[in-house]
């Protein structure tokens, strides 16, 4: 099996590059991505797995939070990213009440994505162990999470960090989902330590994000990754402030227009 960076992967990323990588110990990362920009500019630099995640209901879509996106908002959204890359593992994530009721709900709604918008995988929140184990043997590739499920916000009485005290139930969950036959695992807002114990349990990567150093891989929401998010989580870390250059470009250009400097010379045609 090829390493996932480094080595030139000209094909896309599939699970068992991600199993490979787990037994190798190379660590690697999965943006979100939610159109065609950062889809190609995420897969052209090297990024394995991309997620159009539920966060598009909060980074893209305008609502609050992920509670209210729906199936028919993401399939276009996972058709984008899924069209604009060539390498990455395009994962798509089942929205809050499009796979819950029952393994044949979920069936259905991953299907669409994987008919409608050509998704490699889906991903759950939460121990849907029937669900998991009806996809999968469907051939569905399935990505797990655990913690912090946002979705259950209102549950869960808001974004609090999980498994403090029930850190077994976390990793009992956890045993359980692989064994289901998911692929890898999302471990949210959770203690490092909690985390360390699970990846170390655990014989699929897990990708964290807020669950500290020692998973076998890493999340960010693309937003946050490059500071465009107003205001971020702590788990986040901003590796640039897009915010004030995109603020400074749209100033700069109402300026120039009102000035008389735009278009110059070069946008000017005969
Ligand atoms: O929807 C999302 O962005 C996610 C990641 C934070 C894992 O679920």
């Amino acid at each position: 099996m090829e390493a996932l960076y480094g080595g030139a992967l000209h094909r896309r990323v599939t699970i068992l590059d991600l199993q490979a990588a787990k037994k190798s110990g190379e660590k690697w990362v999965m943006l979100t991505s939610y159109e065609q920009m950062t889809a190609e500019i995420f897969d052209e630099a090297g990024i394995p797995v991309l997620l159009v995640g539920d966060s598009a209901g909060n980074n893209f879509l305008g609502f609050e939070n992920t509670i209210a996106v729906t199936v028919d908002e993401l399939i276009p959204l996972t058709r984008s990213v899924v069209r604009a890359s060539k390498r990455a593992l395009v994962i798509a994530d089942l929205p809050f009440g499009s796979y819950e009721t029952s393994p044949e709900q979920a069936l259905a709604t991953s299907t669409r994505f994987f008919k409608e918008a050509g998704a490699m995988g889906v991903k759950l929140e939460g121990a849907h162990i029937q669900t998991i184990e009806k996809l999968t043997s469907s051939g569905i590739p399935v990505m797990g999470h655990v913690g912090l499920t946002p979705q259950s916000l209102h549950q869960l009485g808001g974004y609090r960090v999980q498994g403090r005290s029930d850190g077994d139930a976390i990793l009992d969950a956890a045993l359980a989902i692989e064994k289901a036959g998911a692929f890898a695992i999302v471990l949210e807002l959770i203690p490092a330590q909690l985390a360390a114990r699970i990846t170390a349990a655990l014989a699929i990567p897990t990708i964290g994000i807020g669950a500290g150093i020692n998973c076998d891989a890493q999340v960010l929401v693309w937003t946050d990754l490059v500071g465009i998010t107003k205001n971020p989580p702590k788990l986040a870390k901003a590796y640039r402030n897009l915010r004030s250059e995109i603020t400074a470009a749209a100033s700069e250009f109402a300026l120039d227009v009102k000035s008389g400097n735009f278009p110059g010379p070069a946008q000017t045609f005969n």
